[in-house]
């Protein structure tokens, strides 16, 4: 028996295919929930109900049908749109003359495991059995399906009719997702990709200076890649997320829990709401109990214009949002069209009777449930109630459904070969229907232009709408600036900001910020670990400016400009020498001239006392030539003050340098007369002969003469020049004389110092020796106070800054040349002026030959 049997189970196994057996459904069937016969069927997929109840399943029984909740009066909208743009064209003569448009809608319930059955359906036909093979490979039912509203839905359906290339053609299905062809190749829609309507908010955020802000999403492809392409664009832009939560309306209380404890310990107070009204919708009621109030709400065209969310709205917590929104629309005729619903009594009138009850709050059938409500009478009258079925604000949109259809009538027209009558033995084939759907193009009789791009999004445009409360207490939905994105990128937003009516019933446009703007003077640095817009403003340093808002950077000033006290402009520097004006420079002047009036006074008594003894004794000659060089000495430190030019710098050093070397050989000359004077005496040996005038003469000549060959090559090799020193001073510049050649410099000093030295010798060998008036004395002495000065002047010329080591070196010029002056002439001045007693030729050489021996 065993072996027969499994014969007939290969024979009946080989023979089905051939065989005329019976197609058989798999599943449940799904009855249409509107239908009607026509030559060409078109499919739709909509919500009538917007949510559905969660079901455990435990997979020891057939699962339940799915259970819908929440009549959903939008998408019943949706359909009358449908049925009114099938209507028209089968009325229109034009359009597919002699061609009726039939229709077949399903419910989706928002549930995309049902979406995609009712999907199949559409396609498959829904009889249990089809009783001939000719009937399981007849075409599509339908030739396009349209819908559905949501995009996680779409997304389903479109994957599943994709393979087959079965158009599809959505109104609402906004995410940026379905424009991938590869994945979606027979999608179409008529509302524009969230790819532009994200970054249209990004740029709308970013216009109004909010920098840190928070983000609520829908937990589905609509809110979760909206918000991704917003982020992204948003952080281009340099705009940081807070916080993104997302929510769906089926998730349990603690996540709507979550979010409002999210939202309430934020510290931004602006929110973008990626959000599907479904899903504000619950949400709304949530933030209404936990007093959610005062923040400044960014929205998308999910929710923006939905006047039931509006209505919900009464405490006032969505006032003043701002957002996008479809352009406003209007079909002549739809509105008194979607007021008669009868139409949408179809073959399932179960659930136009829901939809009547809900639509009207009555109830058919009181006698077994409470009389809480009235009887319904199947009279009422839609004009008589006010819901959001009779609300016309979701216009766009129905507009969408119809520019859909539209396309599909056209695109059926020309492949039909329509002109007085058209072609109806032709076979449709759904690839080719989609070809010629995504070439169309054509005017609405509303004048708007129909078409798709090579994605199959229409062009992306919107208007930006601002939320406000009139003095009805009822919210307006005011049209306050355009976004085009057809336009070049700086031209595509357009907002008018003075029409905008804020959070809290502002005028100025809320401040959304981590941390305020860096005024100029500062630059940003960011905090560590914290997202870009957390940064803390620090001082530039000196010497570094930033002059606009925000700034990076501080850049550091020219060289020869400073930062000011608020380090946001460059100043020019001081520049600095020593000056007449200033009172050191002043100081120094009058001691100059002082000096040098001290010593005409001085030459002048001795020019008239030339004849006493005194002055007769005391080498007349080199005397005079001492104070001529003294005198200069005082002058040449004028060439130090004021401010330092080719010349001066030239003249500074070696005139100094000469006048010093002559006033120091006069001394010399004075010192050796003493001294040759003294061994003069010492018989033998007429030294005096070796040093007589004219010695003195040539002697005088000879030292000044090695100074000034000094002078010379010093100036021919590397003469000094006025230069600008930087390095000193920060916030200004010295003008001083550099010296060209330090050798050079230091060789004039070297051999001041050294004739200094060997005068000092000189005169401090003559010290005890007879001469006239103690002369040795006084020059030792002055030599004493000349070196001092000049020992002590370079540690301080090297370590005074800038300007100072100028008045350093006048310093010692002047008290060497007082120290000359006033030792060796003074007290000759006192005694030939005070004590002319004293001035005799007696007294001279007694006072000399006591005083020595
Ligand atoms: C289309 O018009 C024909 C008559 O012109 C009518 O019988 C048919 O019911 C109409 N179909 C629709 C969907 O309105
Ligand atoms: C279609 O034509 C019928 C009969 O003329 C009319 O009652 C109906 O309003 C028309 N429908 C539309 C959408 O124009
Ligand atoms: C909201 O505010 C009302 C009145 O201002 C107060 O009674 C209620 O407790 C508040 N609710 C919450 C959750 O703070
Ligand atoms: C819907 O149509 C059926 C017949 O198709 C009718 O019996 C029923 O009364 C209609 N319902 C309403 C509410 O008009
Ligand atoms: C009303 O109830 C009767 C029986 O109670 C039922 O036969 C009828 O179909 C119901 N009508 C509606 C519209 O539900
Ligand atoms: C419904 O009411 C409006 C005004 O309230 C009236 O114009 C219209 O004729 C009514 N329609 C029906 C079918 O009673
Ligand atoms: C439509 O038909 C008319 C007459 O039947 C003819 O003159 C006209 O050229 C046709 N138009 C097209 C586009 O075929
Ligand atoms: C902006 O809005 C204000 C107030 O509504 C209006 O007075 C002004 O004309 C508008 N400006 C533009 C350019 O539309």
């Amino acid at each position: 028996k065993q072996p027969l049997k499994i014969l007939y189970l290969l024979l009946s196994a080989s023979f089905s295919h051939t065989e005329k057996e019976d197609c058989l459904h798999r599943g449940d069937l799904e009855d249409a929930q509107l239908f009607k016969n026509g030559d060409i069927m078109l499919g739709g997929v909509f919500s009538f109900h917007s949510s559905w109840r969660n079901i455990q399943e435990n997979y020891e029984q057939k699962p339940q049908q799915l259970q819908c909740t929440s009549l959903n009066f939008r998408d019943f909208q949706f359909a009358q749109a449908m049925l009114f743009a099938i209507e028209e064209i089968n009325n229109s003569t034009e359009l597919l003359p002699g061609i009726t448009l039939g229709y077949k809608m399903y419910d989706a319930c928002g549930f995309i495991a049902r979406s995609v059955k009712v999907a199949l359906a559409l396609l498959n036909g829904n009889e249990i059995k089809a009783s001939s093979s000719k009937a399981c490979t007849r075409p599509a039912e339908v030739q396009v399906i349209m819908g559905e509203t949501s995009s996680s839905p779409s997304a389903a359906i479109a994957t599943a009719v994709g393979p087959f290339r079965i158009p599809m053609i959505s109104h609402f299905s906004t995410c940026a997702c379905l424009s991938d062809k590869t994945k979606y190749p027979s999608f179409l829609r008529t509302i524009p990709s969230d790819y532009y309507q994200s970054r249209a908010l990004a740029h709308l955020v970013k216009h109004f200076g909010w920098t840190w802000i928070g983000a609520v999403r829908s937990n589905d492809d609509y809110g979760n890649n909206g918000m991704a392409t917003f982020s992204e664009t948003a952080n281009q832009l340099g705009i940081c997320l807070e916080y993104s939560v997302s929510f769906f309306r089926t998730d349990p209380p603690n996540k709507i829990q979550r979010v409002i404890e999210t939202i309430k310990t934020s510290t931004s107070n602006v929110v973008v709401a990626f959000l599907s009204h479904m899903d504000l919708d619950v949400l709304l009621h949530e933030f209404s109990k936990n007093n959610l109030t005062g923040y400044q709400w960014v929205g998308t065209e999910g929710w923006m214009f939905d006047s039931q969310i509006a209505a919900m709205d009464t405490d006032q917590i969505l006032d003043g949002a701002i957002g996008l929104s479809i352009p406003k629309a209007h079909v002549n005729g739809l509105r008194e069209f979607m007021f008669n619903v009868k139409p949408l009594n179809s073959s399932n009138s179960d659930l136009f009777t829901k939809l009547w009850e809900e639509l009207f709050s009555c109830k058919f059938n009181q006698s077994h449930s409470g009389k809480n409500k009235k009887e319904c009478t199947g009279e009422e009258n839609v004009s008589e109630v006010k819901n959001s079925f009779t609300d016309m604000s979701l216009m766009p949109i129905f507009y969408n459904v119809y520019k859909g259809v539209y396309a599909v009538a056209h695109a059926l027209h020309g492949i039909l070969n329509c002109n007085t009558t058209c072609e109806k033995n032709v076979h449709l084939d759904p690839s080719t229907i989609l070809q010629q759907i995504q070439r169309i193009h054509f005017k609405t009789k509303e004048g708007d232009e129909v078409y798709f791009n090579e994605k199959g999004d229409p062009p992306a445009k919107y208007d930006i709408i601002n939320w406000q409360r009139g003095e009805n207490g009822m919210l307006n939905f005011a049209v306050v600036g355009l976004y085009d994105a057809s336009l070049p990128a700086d031209k595509q937003l357009n907002v008018n900001i003075s029409s905008i009516i804020w959070s809290k019933n502002m005028l100025q446009v809320p401040v959304s910020v981590c941390s305020e703007k860096c005024p100029p003077g500062t630059q940003k640095v960011l905090q560590k670990g914290r997202p870009i817009c957390c940064f803390d403003c620090i001082r530039c340093a000196e010497g570094e400016i930033s002059d606009s808002m925000d700034s990076v950077t501080c850049v550091r000033c020219p060289l020869e400009s400073w930062s000011n006290e608020n380090r946001n402009a460059c100043v020019k520097k001081n520049i600095e020498f020593l000056s007449f004006k200033e009172i050191m420079g002043g100081l120094l002047t009058g001691a100059s001239l002082c000096g040098a009036c001290m010593t005409v006074i001085v030459a002048v008594i001795f020019v008239k006392y030339r004849k006493t003894p005194l002055v007769r004794a005391n080498n007349s000659e080199l005397s005079f030539l001492l104070l001529f060089s003294l005198k200069l000495c005082f002058l040449c430190s004028l060439t130090f003050i004021g401010q330092p030019s080719e010349w001066s710098c030239m003249l500074r050093h070696t005139a100094f340098g000469i006048t010093f070397v002559l006033c120091i050989s006069c001394v010399l000359g004075k010192t050796i007369v003493v001294l040759m004077a003294f061994k003069a005496t010492i018989p033998g040996r007429n030294v005096m002969k070796w040093f007589g005038p004219i010695q003195q003469r040539l002697s005088v000549l000879g030292f000044t003469l090695v100074q000034v060959i000094i002078c010379i090559i010093w100036l021919s090799n590397s003469p000094p020049f006025p230069s600008k020193n930087f390095k000193e001073f920060n916030d200004k510049i010295i003008l001083e004389c550099s010296l060209g050649s330090a050798v050079g410099f230091w060789a004039v000093l070297g051999y001041i110092g050294f004739l200094a030295m060997l005068c000092f010798m000189c005169a401090f060998l003559a010290r005890k020796l007879p001469d006239n008036f103690n002369e040795a004395k006084f020059i030792t002495f002055s030599m004493l106070i000349f070196c001092a000065v000049w020992i002590t002047f370079i540690p301080a010329y090297v370590s005074s800054p800038g300007k100072f080591s100028v008045a350093v070196e006048i310093f010692a010029i002047l008290a060497s040349s007082f120290g000359l002056l006033i030792c060796i002439f003074f007290p000759k001045c006192y005694v030939i002026v005070m004590k002319p007693e004293k001035n005799t030729k007696r007294n001279m050489i007694g006072k000399g030959a006591t005083n020595n021996f």
